[in-house]
């Protein structure tokens, strides 16, 4: 196990130039969600991947997320299931037809896989995960989360069920939720719900229409707003951003698999296998290619002293996780 503390991470002299220089970044200004992709791509060419090799590096991504809730939180005394309060486990999707859980993380290929998810159970007809439009596989009434349960319900589902989330490295996820929700024309709801409110609290000298409109929210600002304490004396941040374990609480759910965004493809074929799927639908086989050059570009934005407060933020993910600013970590994935 390999820790480097802020500290010594920030020692390195071209930090930038090591940062993300293996970890695929997607997202560039200009692509949009999964939609862009013609349907008729996806042709699913059946790939068998290691099984060995990936339950391998399973059991040491498991290992890593012990060790690291243990460190984080002492001892591993009262890190289970049943001290977790069911209202807060909202994005672990149950799938009680192939008895699954999916804790869905925003910006981590959650679209796919709800899609996926909806063929697996039934819920669209087609067995082409592309065919179904994005905003259907996030409509809330589509799922049942835990939530939805009564206590014991979920406690018996946690038990029982095949349990998985995927991850992404902190900062690419943050980039990308940048881009995607404030830079990119997507919708106004973020500006109007966040980027007003980030111009007036953390730009000087704003113009009337920025303070209207909040389309123009740098990523300085940005973060400026997630380091900032009283952003979440209100409550927690919106999904996008919120820090995984937050979302999917991993030091105290057993997930039998933690997949990474990094590793998508070869992730989701084991998760399939595992959920005895027959090869009745596959996980579409695109992954976008993460742009390495746009995410440097944007770190390089702000100051070291908001990385470091940023890196804290994100810290325990980094570390359950196992991402770091070590180029070969990211690269091998473990
Ligand atoms: C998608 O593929 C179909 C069939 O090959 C083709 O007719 C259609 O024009 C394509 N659409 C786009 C947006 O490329
Ligand atoms: C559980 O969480 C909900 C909202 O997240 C909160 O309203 C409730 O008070 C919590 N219950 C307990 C017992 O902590
Ligand atoms: C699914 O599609 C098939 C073939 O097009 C059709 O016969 C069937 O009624 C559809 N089922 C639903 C639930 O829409
Ligand atoms: C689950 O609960 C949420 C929040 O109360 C609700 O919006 C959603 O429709 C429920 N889902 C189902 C399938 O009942
Ligand atoms: C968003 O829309 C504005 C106004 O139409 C345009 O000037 C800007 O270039 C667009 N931004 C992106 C990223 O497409």
């Amino acid at each position: 196990m390999q820790w480097y503390p802020v500290k010594k991470i920030f020692l390195f002299p071209s930090f930038f130039l090591f940062v993300f220089i293996v970890v695929e970044f997607s997202n560039s200004p200009g692509s949009e969600s999964y939609d862009i992709y013609n349907n008729s791509a996806t042709e699913q060419t059946k790939i068998e991947y290691d099984l060995k090799k990936l339950l391998r590096i399973q059991k040491n991504r498991k290992k890593r997320i012990r060790n690291a809730c243990r460190d984080a939180y002492g001892n591993l005394h009262g890190l289970h299931r049943k001290s977790l309060n069911m209202s807060s486990l909202d994005h672990v999707i149950s799938v009680d037809q192939q008895h699954l859980l999916y804790c869905y993380v925003p910006k981590v290929a959650c679209t796919n896989w709800k899609r996926t998810l909806m063929i697996l159970s039934g819920k669209a007809n087609t067995s082409n995960p592309l065919s179904i439009l994005a905003d259907d596989s996030h409509r809330p009434h589509v799922w049942k989360t835990l939530v939805n349960f009564t206590t014991s319900e979920s406690q018996s589902r946690l038990e029982n069920y095949y349990k998985f989330m995927f991850v992404r490295h902190p900062f690419e996820r943050l980039v990308s939720a940048y881009v995607n929700k404030f830079y990119q024309n997507y919708s106004d709801y973020f500006r109007f719900r966040y980027g007003r409110a980030i111009v007036q609290s953390y730009r000087k000298n704003p113009t009337d229409e920025a303070l209207a409109r909040g389309h123009d929210v740098t990523f300085s600002e940005f973060v400026q707003y997630l380091i900032d304490p009283k952003s979440r004396e209100k409550g927690p941040f919106n999904e996008h951003w919120r820090p995984m374990h937050e979302l999917c609480r991993p030091c105290h759910i057993k997930y039998d698999t933690i997949g990474k965004y990094e590793t998508l493809l070869e992730d989701s074929w084991l998760v399939l296998e595992n959920a005895q799927n027959n090869h009745e639908v596959g996980f579409p086989q695109i992954q976008k290619r993460s742009n390495v050059v746009v995410v440097k570009s944007y770190l390089s934005q702000i100051t070291e002293s908001q990385l470091k407060k940023l890196y804290k933020l994100y810290e325990l993910d980094f570390r359950l996780f196992g991402y770091d600013f070590q180029v070969e970590s990211n690269t091998n994935s473990l």
